[in-house]
């Protein structure tokens, strides 16, 4: 098996990748959608971050073939988005990854689909201070992301995968 340093990018799809993808794709708009109504019923900016700090390339190989793809993480989660905002919802998206190959194959991707003009960002370290509220803090390697929102998440909170 290829390592994270020789493998060719896209890579065929790992089975736990691909069984992560059902999990997020069965939770992810339910997610968006109760999060979002709740802001709107407290009066506050329907405005939710989603934060996926082993990124990986945005899409993958189905199978060996190597003649259909399938969406990683980001992507998936962009077009969920795509498909539920109205009106002045927003989503962040912030992924990084520590293998720059693998980001640089996902910026465009994510960018290709950003219809809606999101603040959706890529890269291998970002920081992002925003004026109020509270701060996530994760360092995953030498990728580190720092972010202030008026979301209320723990400020040790780390990624996971
Ligand atoms: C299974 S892949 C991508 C998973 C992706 N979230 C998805 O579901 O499509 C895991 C990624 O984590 C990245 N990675 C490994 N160690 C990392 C670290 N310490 N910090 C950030 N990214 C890391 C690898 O480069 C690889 O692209």
């Amino acid at each position: 098996m290829p390592t994270s340093a020789t493998r060719t990018i896209p890579w065929v799809i790992e089975q736990q990748t691909a069984v992560k993808h059902q999990l997020l794709r069965s939770y992810i708009a339910t997610w968006m959608n109760i999060l979002w109504q709740q802001q709107e019923r407290l009066r506050q900016p329907p405005h939710l971050i989603y934060v996926d700090g082993f990124a990986g390339p945005g899409e993958y190989w189905s199978t060996e073939k190597r003649d259909s793809k399938v969406d990683g993480s980001p992507i998936l989660v962009g077009k969920v988005a795509n498909e539920l905002m109205r009106g002045q919802r927003k989503l962040d998206i912030i992924a990084f990854d520590t293998d720059k190959r693998t980001v640089d194959h996902l910026a465009p991707l994510l960018a290709g689909i950003n219809t809606k003009q999101q603040a959706w960002e890529v890269g291998t370290r970002i920081s992002r201070p925003v004026p109020r509220g509270s701060s996530i803090s994760s360092q995953a390697g030498s990728g580190t992301i720092t972010l202030r929102s008026s979301l209320s998440i723990p400020s040790d909170t780390r990624t996971s995968r």
